[in-house]
């Protein structure tokens, strides 16, 4: 069962304050600014993490509520909402219980998130009910390869993999996932990406979704 104290990964989230530096000069924070371009209203970013997301909102967003489960990436994201270029609230929770009534939010942002809650399914059912009707799911994932000996390989490393990255699955369909929890994709970029130059490249999407 997801709760707050086992979503602590302190030995994951100092590093991941590095990687995410890093990937972010690599093509990461373009990849940012289009998950968010076009944005309106009232927004819920789940699983924030430190916050590389925030500068990207534009103005055109009234308020975003940034929730995040990891006391060290909440602390650092906090940092990062004080120079946001649009209001901003940081708070501790998770996926699986959102903060906010039936059909509150314009908009749900997952940004590498995905790959890493307990039960997808259940996290995606909860953004479609904070959601209004025709709000929009946005989404930056890294996902199962199409390669098929890629995906195997990907299946092979995910036991160790989610031990050392915070819960995290390289092998997951999610843009499956998302249609299967009933919304309609708009549009999906899918490419390569690798966020050092000594990682290989993984298939990574952006995308925007609207709600069932
Ligand atoms: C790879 S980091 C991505 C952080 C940030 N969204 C970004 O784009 O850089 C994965 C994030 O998912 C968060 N996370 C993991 N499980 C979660 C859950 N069940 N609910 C919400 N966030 C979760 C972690 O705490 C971490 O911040």
């Amino acid at each position: 069962m997801t709760n707050q104290e086992s979503l602590q990964h302190p030995r994951f989230a100092r590093t991941y304050l590095k990687i995410a530096r890093e990937a972010d000069r690599r093509g990461g924070a373009e990849h940012r600014r289009r998950l968010l371009d076009g944005l309106t209203g009232r927004v819920l970013e789940v699983g924030a993490g430190q916050g590389r997301n925030f500068r990207h909102y534009p103005d055109t967003v009234d308020h975003v509520v940034a929730l995040e489960p990891d006391e060290t990436l909440r602390t650092a994201a906090e940092q990062a909402a004080a120079t946001a270029p649009v209001p901003m609230t940081v708070r501790a929770g998770h996926a699986g219980e959102l903060p906010g009534e039936d059909g509150e939010f314009d908009a749900v942002v997952y940004s590498l998130v995905l790959c890493s809650v307990g039960d997808p399914a259940a996290a995606l059912a909860e953004a479609a009910r904070v959601l209004r009707p025709g709000g929009r799911l946005r989404f930056y994932e890294h996902v199962r390869s199409p390669r098929r000996w890629a995906a195997l390989l990907e299946d092979a490393v995910t036991p160790l993999w989610r031990r050392a990255a915070g819960g995290c699955h390289p092998n997951r369909d999610t843009e499956a996932a998302i249609r299967a929890a009933g919304f309609t994709i708009d549009h999906v970029d899918r490419f390569g990406f690798s966020f050092s130059p000594l990682a290989p490249d993984t298939t990574h999407i952006i995308g925007s979704a609207t709600r069932p």
